[in-house]
This record gives C-alpha cells, sequence and structure tokens, in this order.
C-alpha cells in the first residue's frame, strides 16, 4: 500500500535525521530523538491516521516565522466565535501568527480556505471541519506538503492527513445529558411512565453520532421497558438528525411533532436535544405550540441564549465545554509538534477516521444548570454576569 510504503520511509527518514515527528503515537510523537519503528508502533497506531504527516514543516524556525492556519465552520453558533478567538489570542500569545477563516458553514468555502492556507505558507493548520467526509483534496494538498493537521473538536474523516484530534469527549456529553434525565426523573425507582422526543446534531459531524450515541445508551433501557414513550416513533439517529445543527430546522420538526402527537393535551416530559442550536429551536416550538408541563429539556455549549433560557426555567441543563480549555491544548499540541516534543494525547483507541485511529486529546465536558451555572460560567470568568442579564 502506497500509504504504508511512505509511512516506513518517513520512519526511516525521522530515524537518519532525527527530525522531530507529529507522529500518530505517542511513541511516534515522541520528539524524533527515538522515532518508532514499524515493529515497535502498536498495530493501531501504526495504521492511525496521520502517519505521512510526520515531520514537523518548521523545524527551528523561531515562532515569529511560524503561521498557523485555523478554520472554523461559522460565525453564526456562538461557540466557534469562542473557539476562534481563544485559538487567535493563544496562538498570538505564544508568538505565532495566525490566519483565522470561518467559512459561513459551506464545505467549499472552508476546502479553499484550508487550500490557501497551505499555499500561504501555514506551518500547522487547525481544522473544526463543517462537513467530515469532505475535505480529502485540501486533506492531500496538506499531507503532500508535509503540514501537520489538528482536527479540532471534530473529527475529519477518510484521510491519513490528520494527525491529531483535540476534542471534548463527545460520548460523556451524551451520558451526561443520558444520567441528566435518569437522575431527574428517578427512572430507576419510579412506576410513572414519561414520554420523550429527540433532537440530534448534524449527520455530517461526526460528534452528532456519539451525543446521540452517549445519551441513548443511558436512555434506551426505559424506552425498551416502555418507561419511556417517543410518542412520535422517531427514534433512531437517522430520523432525529438536525442538518447543520440549525436552530429553525430543530424548531420546525418539534412544531410538527407537537401538533401531530400532544396537541391533544398528553404531557410531552423530556426533550432530548444534542446542543444548545436545537434546544433553542426546541424551546421556540414549545413557546408557541404547547400549553401542557414544561419538559426536561437538554443541550450542550452553554450559549449565552441558552443560559438565559437556564435561568428563565426554559432549558433544564447543558453541557459545558469550556472553550479556553480545548484552545490552550491544541496551542500546546503546536508546539509540541513544531518542537518536535511529545504530543500529548490522553486517547488512542476511540477516534477511528476510516483510515485509522487518530490519537486524540479530550477534554472533560461537566454539566451546568441553574444551581451551579455561576461558579461555572461567572466566577470562572467564561462570562460577566451581565452578559447573562
Ligand atoms: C460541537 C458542539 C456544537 C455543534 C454545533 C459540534 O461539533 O461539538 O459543541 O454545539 O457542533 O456547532
Amino acid at each position: 500500500m502506497k500509504r504504508k510504503l511512505i509511512s516506513a520511509l518517513l520512519t526511516v527518514t525521522m530515524a537518519a535525521s532525527l527530525l522531530a515527528g507529529c507522529g500518530t503515537s505517542t511513541e511516534t510523537a515522541d520528539s524524533g530523538a527515538k522515532p518508532a519503528t514499524a515493529e515497535q508502533a502498536p498495530a493501531a497506531a501504526s495504521e492511525a491516521a496521520g502517519s505521512e504527516a510526520a515531520a514537523p514543516a518548521a523545524d527551528a524556525k523561531p515562532a515569529g516565522d511560524i503561521k498557523v492556519g485555523v478554520a472554523m465552520p461559522t460565525k453564526d453558533l456562538q461557540r466557534w466565535n469562542q473557539d476562534g478567538a481563544n485559538m487567535q489570542s493563544e496562538l498570538e500569545a505564544a508568538g505565532y501568527q495566525v490566519d483565522l477563516q470561518y467559512a459561513s458553514n459551506d464545505t467549499q468555502t472552508q476546502i479553499s480556505q484550508i487550500e490557501n492556507m497551505i499555499s500561504s505558507g501555514c506551518n500547522v493548520i487547525v481544522v473544526a471541519a463543517i462537513e467530515a467526509s469532505s475535505l480529502g483534496e485540501a486533506m492531500d494538498m496538506a499531507a503532500e506538503q508535509n503540514i501537520p493537521v489538528i482536527a479540532y473538536d471534530r473529527l475529519i474523516m477518510n484521510t491519513s492527513a490528520v494527525s491529531y484530534y483535540a476534542t471534548f469527549d463527545n460520548y460523556k456529553v451524551g451520558t451526561v445529558q443520558g444520567e441528566y434525565i435518569k437522575e431527574q426523573l428517578d427512572l430507576d425507582n419510579t412506576t410513572e411512565k414519561y414520554t420523550m422526543e429527540i433532537t440530534a446534531g448534524d449527520p455530517g459531524d461526526n460528534n452528532a453520532g456519539f451525543f446521540y450515541n452517549g445519551a441513548m445508551d443511558v436512555l434506551k433501557p426505559y424506552i425498551e421497558e416502555g418507561k419511556i414513550e417517543v410518542k412520535s416513533g422517531q427514534t433512531e439517529f437517522s430520523d432525529v438528525a438536525t442538518a447543520q445543527w440549525a436552530t429553525e430546522t430543530a424548531q420546525s420538526r418539534m412544531e410538527n411533532i407537537l401538533s401531530s402527537y400532544y396537541a391533544d393535551g398528553t404531557n410531552l416530559d423530556i426533550c432530548l436535544c444534542s446542543n444548545d442550536s436545537t434546544a433553542l429551536g426546541v424551546e421556540n416550538a414549545l413557546a408557541a405550540n404547547y400549553n401542557g408541563k414544561y419538559p426536561i429539556v437538554t443541550g450542550q455549549d452553554c450559549d449565552i441564549e441558552n443560559v438565559k433560557n437556564m435561568i428563565a426555567g426554559k432549558q433544564s441543563m447543558s453541557v459545558f465545554k469550556d472553550t479556553r480549555t480545548l484552545a490552550s491544548q491544541v496551542v500546546k499540541m503546536v508546539g509540541q509538534i513544531l518542537n518536535g516534543e511529545t504530543v500529548d494525547v490522553n486517547d488512542e483507541k476511540t477516534y477511528d477516521n476510516g483510515k485509522g485511529i487518530v490519537p486524540s486529546y479530550l477534554c472533560d465536558p461537566v454539566f451546568a444548570d441553574v444551581n451551579n451555572y455561576e461558579k461555572l460560567l461567572i466566577d470562572s470568568g467564561y462570562y460577566t454576569a451581565d452578559q447573562l442579564q
């Protein structure tokens, strides 16, 4: 296989030159002083995506001469603005030049932006993909130029060009939502029956399935035993997915569900929503089309509008993913790659992008609700109290 051959050649080259590596396992990542041989590397890791992007592109350059490309999906959602701003300020504080781009959720725009980053000499590229499987050509171009790519928050699929992945533990985000519902309703002990509707994320985003599976792994047993009924019957991911995580799409789908299944006065007890933008759509639909007992509504991101809704009792919880933590971790990765140091990863089994396991750093998501948001969000300086008024 060509990829394996290139990989093997690179390993030899690295061993010979003692070049620092942006490899794919902790061993290959270890600053080139002791590069892993094919025999030493564990099978999964030697197959890992990114083997080819092994050599750091900016060996021995001063930080000021190094440019880092940061490709973000959209300015429409609050979180990506924060992610981009955090990345920019942290990278600049480390002395790097930064090329930060937003792509208006348009894949072609994101591809052009990444290609421009490559041709304008970026030494490392950080990408939060819009469409996980559509960046192939741009990724090939990065690999050809030996430019390490870090997948940011969302994994880039079906390419060997991704060296590392940094994200929050996406499956855990889902289990946190599921566990919250389970505890609020005391599902193990109650004899009550509850109704639920599910709103998941964008099928083009690899994270969306992890969120859905994490939550459903907690809740499915209760659906199966009849304690939770999904009246619409829409339980499969393909039924409940929301293209591009759009608030309006989630809203109109929930409006249809409410008028078809809950207009007769049936209470809707649980709205499992994978994130805040979809939760907002569901909350809008509830406000306009539902008069029953207000349901538990989950979310993710702690966006300002949603935290306000949490305070107003319209959303029960959100999962807090401190974008400062993720940005710091990625900036650290960038430095480690460029300096040929061992790159911090804490998961080398979960994220297979179709070409192999991508070594990952998973940050820890935590749950937020009306009881702890002040400590989590205001005391930590994430928001000011005024922003949540
Ligand atoms: C992110 C979530 C975000 C969603 C919509 C996901 O990939 O992990 O934090 O809410 O995209 O932008």
